[in-house]
């Protein structure tokens, strides 16, 4: 694994003009290697960590902004509706490794989106999880590279005998598979928010193109028990998830969290689970999928997407990890 720490030109602090010497201390102190971290972390947490004030914070924020606009990393913030169009038709997908599933998002996981999968136990969230980090390895970029996974484990669930598996099932090599792979184990949502902030310089000297972060809520619900602690739970999941979707933006990666669900005794008529999280998960994920049980294969139904009706589809947990039913068969 590649770490570039050293950022010149035009992504470095210092080519925002109002970042003298001892502004490019503070925030390098806090974190802060690249003007793109800026627009990740945004200006509260630059006012929070450095002491800097927030009138200050914001306005840098919104310089580092522009920069990337110039550049042409992130979407101008006034564009027409058809350049939008045109580019979204060239958003690169991730194949999940079932064609049902990747119906389902119209050719795959999309790059600059949260995806979020929720469902029961055992209904294929770290299955789903593992073969994507496999699969997104069969698209190279302009340049030759291959694209890799970024793989934080929060549950201690991710497996390389699982990668290898999947692997040689699928006629694909082993170790290339697990060496383009990147896990971080986070052990409590401090460290997990901390595997986050420090993830950005590593997306791009590793040309990481799939994030993924299973289970992206566990570690809230066990440190934040009881009613009196749920507002702080909500604030630092929803700073948590906003972070998120602000790396999927600025690193063009796609992120897929999973998600647990609870009962909720409050439903007298349909579904009685609902994913964890609230709201705040809810409002952040660009997608969200439901993971059910039906005989031995999965259900997967997109439950909400900007553009996408609510529909479902069939798929399967095999040795190859996410696959399609063997003939088209029904529920
Ligand atoms: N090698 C394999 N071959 C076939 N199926 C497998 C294999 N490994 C795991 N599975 C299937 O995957 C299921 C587990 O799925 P997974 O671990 O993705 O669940 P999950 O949704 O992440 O659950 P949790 O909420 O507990 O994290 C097993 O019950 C099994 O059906
Ligand atoms: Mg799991």
């Amino acid at each position: 694994m590649e770490e570039d720490n050293d950022f010149a030109g035009d992504l470095a602090l210092d080519a925002i003009e109002e970042i003298g010497p001892a502004t490019k201390g503070r925030l390098e102190e806090a974190g802060f290697k690249s003007i793109k971290d800026l627009v990740v972390r945004g200006p509260v947490d630059i006012a929070e960590t450095t002491g800097i004030e927030m009138d200050k914070s914001v306005y840098l924020c919104n310089k580092a902004r522009v920069r990337l606009e110039e550049l042409g990393i992130i979407d101008k913030t006034f564009i027409t509706a058809t350049k939008l169009y045109d580019k979204r038709k060239k958003e690169e997908r991730i194949s999940t490794g079932s064609k049902n599933l990747d119906d389902l998002f119209e050719g795959g996981i999309e790059t600059r989106a949260v995806t979020e999968v929720y469902g029961e136990y055992g209904t294929g969230k770290t299955q789903i999880c593992h073969t994507l980090s496999l699969l997104v390895q069969q698209r190279k970029s302009k340049d030759g590279k291959v694209s890799k996974a970024l793989y934080v484990d929060t549950e201690n669930t991710f497996r390389p005998e699982r990668i290898v598996s999947i692997a040689l099932s699928r006629n694909l090599d082993p170790d290339n598979a697990l060496d383009n792979i990147i896990v971080a184990k986070a052990y409590n949502s401090a460290h997990q928010e901390l595997i986050i902030e420090q993830t950005g310089p590593i997306i791009d000297a590793n040309n990481v193109k799939l994030m993924i972060v299973d289970s992206a809520v566990a570690h809230y619900r066990s440190e934040f028990l009881g009613r009196s602690t749920l507002s702080e739970r909500q604030q630092r999941l929803n700073k948590f998830m906003h972070m998120l979707l602000r790396i999927a933006e600025t690193y063009n990666v796609a992120i897929l969290v999973t998600n647990q669900i609870v009962s909720s005794p409050d439903v007298v008529f349909g579904d009685a689970f609902k994913p964890t999280g609230g709201h705040v998960v809810a409002h952040t994920s660009t997608y969200r999928i439901y993971l059910k049980r039906s005989g031995k294969n999965r259900i997967a139904r997109m439950v909400d997407s900007p553009y996408h009706a609510e529909r479902e589809v069939l798929f399967k947990l095999t040795e190859q990890g996410v696959s399609d039913p063997d003939e088209q068969s029904k529920y």
